[in-house]
């Protein structure tokens, strides 16, 4: 059967634009994907948490979390403490990771207080390097915070501390204006030249294998508009913008790049959204690379039950179609709704299988975990 590009068309002012639309290789084996439930804490049956991503720094595999309750008793509905953020070590289990003390300590917080959500660890000088940035969202006091009422956007850098210890963060406050153009981040951010070490924690991959198909050495990073502050925004989804910048500029604000649909350029995203998005009304989440395909995947969710993955060669596409690979009834209006799909596929660096997580919504501060298989 021929794969063939189709083609997507929207009616601007002037004229009708058709932008060329990849093709989706990508195929679920349904019939094995494994519902794997809540990720729990190796340390404390009663530690739970939402939002957040993976990472690597220094050969050691990190995860990073938005909210982290403790509770006194895993059945009790209220948190004896609470952080706006914590990292933890991941461990071979995709259910379960180890802390650095219990209850974990706050990873990253302002010098004013304000409560962040952390959403990437990038790398900024190679995965066995001990430097590392994650984006972040500053949280206001309304009751939607995923897709909604950011108060500050930023970046914070990341050190590794000596074995056992937890990594170190300090927050440059406030980069972009969440008004006025994407929240940087919300969409998670990849690295284009990856270089593996060959002391990985988790897996083998071969000598110098290469994450993602450019070798240009760029952070790109993903957003989404503020659904509530911004009007080009609904309040449930957003188009995907992407910017970029070079891991050794990474706490620059200057040094980013913006695509604005035809090139990479300085000026910052504050209008001319149609035009700079490359992803039409997607969730906030993740992208990441995928060996097995040799393409990047955005992962979406819909009606808070349907997991949808978009597929790229280049960050700034043409992104393919959605595919669906997921689906539970169990979850969505009126059930739970899930939120911030991340795509942990470290685990397998063929890429032939993939962990997703998705957080509950809202206060549940659970992480369920799901394995698919592609074809
Ligand atoms: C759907 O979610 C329920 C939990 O609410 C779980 O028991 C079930 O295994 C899930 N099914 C699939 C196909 O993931
Ligand atoms: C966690 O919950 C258990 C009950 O399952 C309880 O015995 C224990 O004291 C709790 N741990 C902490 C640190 O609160
Ligand atoms: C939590 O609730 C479940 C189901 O009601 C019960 O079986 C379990 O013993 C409870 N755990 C604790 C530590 O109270
Ligand atoms: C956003 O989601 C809410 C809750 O699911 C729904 O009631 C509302 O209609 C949605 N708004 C839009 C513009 O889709």
């Amino acid at each position: 059967m021929a794969i063939v590009s189709s083609l997507v068309c929207f009616a601007s002012l002037l004229a009708v634009v058709c932008n060329a639309q990849s093709a989706n290789p990508i195929k679920v084996n349904t019939g094995s994907t494994q519902f794997l439930g809540q990720q729990m804490s190796s340390n404390d049956p009663n530690v739970s948490r939402d939002g957040g991503s993976q990472g690597v720094l220094n050969n050691v595999y990190y995860q990073t979390f938005a909210d982290t309750c403790q509770k006194n008793n895993p059945n009790d509905t209220d948190c004896a403490t609470f952080r706006a953020n914590t990292i933890a070590v991941t461990t071979y289990s995709p259910t379960i990771v180890s802390d650095f003390s219990n209850p974990p300590a706050q990873f990253c917080t302002p010098n004013n207080g304000a409560r962040i959500h952390i959403t990437n660890l990038v790398p900024t000088d190679g995965v066995s390097g001990t430097h590392g940035a994650v984006f972040y969202q500053a949280l206001g006091s309304c009751s939607q915070n995923i897709n909604g009422c950011t108060t500050a956007l930023g970046v914070a850098l990341v050190q590794t501390a000596p074995s056992g210890q937890q990594p170190t963060c300090s927050v440059l406050y406030g980069f972009w204006d969440t008004t006025k153009e994407p929240m940087w981040g919300s969409i998670g951010a990849v690295v284009s030249r990856f270089p593996y070490s060959r002391r990985l924690v988790l897996g083998t991959p071969p000598a110098n294998a290469i994450q993602g198909p450019q070798s240009d050495g760029y952070i790109y990073t993903f957003g989404t508009l503020d659904g509530v502050q911004n009007p080009a925004a609904n309040p449930n989804t957003s188009d995907m913008y992407v910017a970029r910048v070079l891991p050794g500029s990474v706490q620059t604000l200057s040094a980013y790049q913006y695509w604005d649909g035809a090139s990479f350029q300085s000026q910052r995203i504050t209008s001319g959204f149609s035009n700079a998005a490359v992803l039409k009304n997607v969730s906030p989440g993740s992208v990441h690379y995928n060996s097995y395909y040799s393409k990047y995947i955005a992962l979406n969710l819909v009606n808070g039950n349907t997991l949808q993955a978009y597929t790229a060669s280049v960050p700034q596409g043409p992104w393919s179609g959605a595919v669906t690979l997921w689906s539970n009834s169990s979850y969505g209006p009126p059930y739970i709704p899930l939120y911030d799909p991340q795509g942990l596929s470290f685990r397998d660096t063929s890429g032939k299988t993939l962990i997703a997580q998705m957080s509950e919504f809202p206060y549940n501060t659970i992480k369920v975990t799901i394995k698919l298989f592609f074809q």
